[in-house]
């Protein structure tokens, strides 16, 4: 690690990112300001956000420029969001987000370039064995180079590893595997490289974090073993991103076991990210101030876990407040209630998974 301060030097910036609150987001108590408490330790704290939001929420944009070193665009710069039809790009979204990081002082993590998902239905009828190739390397190069200097790490390759889909090689039968076999996985990252050679480049997957699921664990086996033969290769690789959608029905079983795995991905060579962190609390039961407790235990036990790896340089929430939060329409509650994910609440206040982080992060506890 870069950064290697001392206990003293960490409670001293803990005391120097508490503050007042500025004119335009209001609140009743002192706030943890993440991306000053991270910067002590040598980490960079964003969020993912979108650029229609932060324009219409003057407030929530003001939460997110106090908080964030680092924006990851939530869908701006996914292939359904650049690629309205065949041969056309749109930059509009994308390139807002990238102002709007800029403005702020911060880094942009770019999500994501080649993802079974969010695939526009035009590419899914062209994507063949013999248009594969010229589709992913050209869409790589033009969204790549446009950023070059300007987005400091992409998740190239996202959710490529499933081990339900029974393939010896643990990786996922997505349409670019089908169209281009598991090369599809490299060429992505000599593209990405050839396009920005500075950027640094990531393999972004779920399921990798609990200790006590069979299948995450069997996962963390296969991404090895993926992570292993990409390097064997010469494929420039810089990273891989842990997402971090936690649930918090589930125990926070952030154990030895994913302290190795962490530790072994950091033997490689390889930096490590959280990139998607948000904790559901769509199937507890409890008030809203019983189920915050809940939430900011399992951010407090993740945090705890993964920080101690020093490879671990970034970590992003998929949102910041849960007044914006697409687990508001994906996964809702049963009772109604609104859902409180994140760190902040719908009122852009401080929740206990605020205070949780921000005791993690200076190491007072
Ligand atoms: C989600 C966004 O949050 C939604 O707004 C969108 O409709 C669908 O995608 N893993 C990922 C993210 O890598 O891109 C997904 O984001 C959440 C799961």
């Amino acid at each position: 690690m870069a950064l290697t301060p001392t206990r003293r030097d960490l409670l001293a910036g803990a005391a120097a990112a508490i503050g007042a609150p500025s004119a335009s987001v209001t609140a009743s108590q002192s706030y943890p300001v993440f991306r000053a408490l991270a910067a002590r330790r040598g980490l960079l704290w964003g969020s993912a956000v979108e650029p229609q939001v932060m324009d219409a929420d003057a407030d929530f944009a003001a939460l997110v420029r106090r908080e964030c070193a680092v924006l990851t665009p939530e869908n701006a710069m996914k292939w359904n969001a650049l690629r309205p039809a065949p041969g056309q790009f749109d930059f509009s979204a994308a390139d807002r987000v990238v102002a709007l990081a800029r403005a702020q002082n911060a880094y942009v993590h770019g999500h994501c370039l080649a993802w079974h998902e969010a695939m526009p239905d035009w590419l899914m009828q062209a994507l063949n064995p013999s248009t594969g190739r010229e589709l992913l390397t050209g869409h790589i190069l033009s969204v790549v180079s446009r950023y070059a200097g300007q987005v400091r790490s992409w998740d190239v390759v996202n959710e490529g590893v499933e081990r339900a889909d029974y393939r010896p090689d643990g990786l996922r039968a997505s349409p670019w595997l089908k169209a281009l076999g598991p090369g599809y996985i490299d060429l992505a990252f000599h593209t990405a490289h050839e396009a920005d050679p500075r950027a640094r480049l990531g393999f972004a997957d779920y399921g990798l974090e609990y200790d006590d699921v069979r299948w995450m664990v069997e996962k963390r086996c296969a991404m090895l073993i993926m992570l292993k033969g990409l390097l064997a290769r010469g494929v420039p690789i810089d990273a891989l991103a842990l997402q971090g959608h936690l649930d918090a029905a589930r125990p926070p079983s952030f154990g030895p076991g994913l302290g190795e795995f962490l530790d072994r991905v950091a033997d490689l060579g390889l930096e490590i990210y959280v990139t998607e962190l948000d904790v559901s609390d769509q199937t507890i039961p409890g008030d809203p101030a019983a189920r915050d407790q809940v939430v900011a235990g399992v951010y407090h036990a993740f945090l705890e876990r993964v920080l101690r790896q020093p490879a671990v340089r970034m970590v992003n929430t998929w949102g910041l407040a849960d007044r914006h939060t697409s687990k508001t329409t994906f996964f809702p509650r049963a009772d109604g209630q609104p859902v409180r994910p994140l760190p902040f609440d719908a009122d852009l206040q401080p929740k206990p998974a605020a205070f949780a982080i921000a005791e993690v992060l200076t190491g007072a506890y």
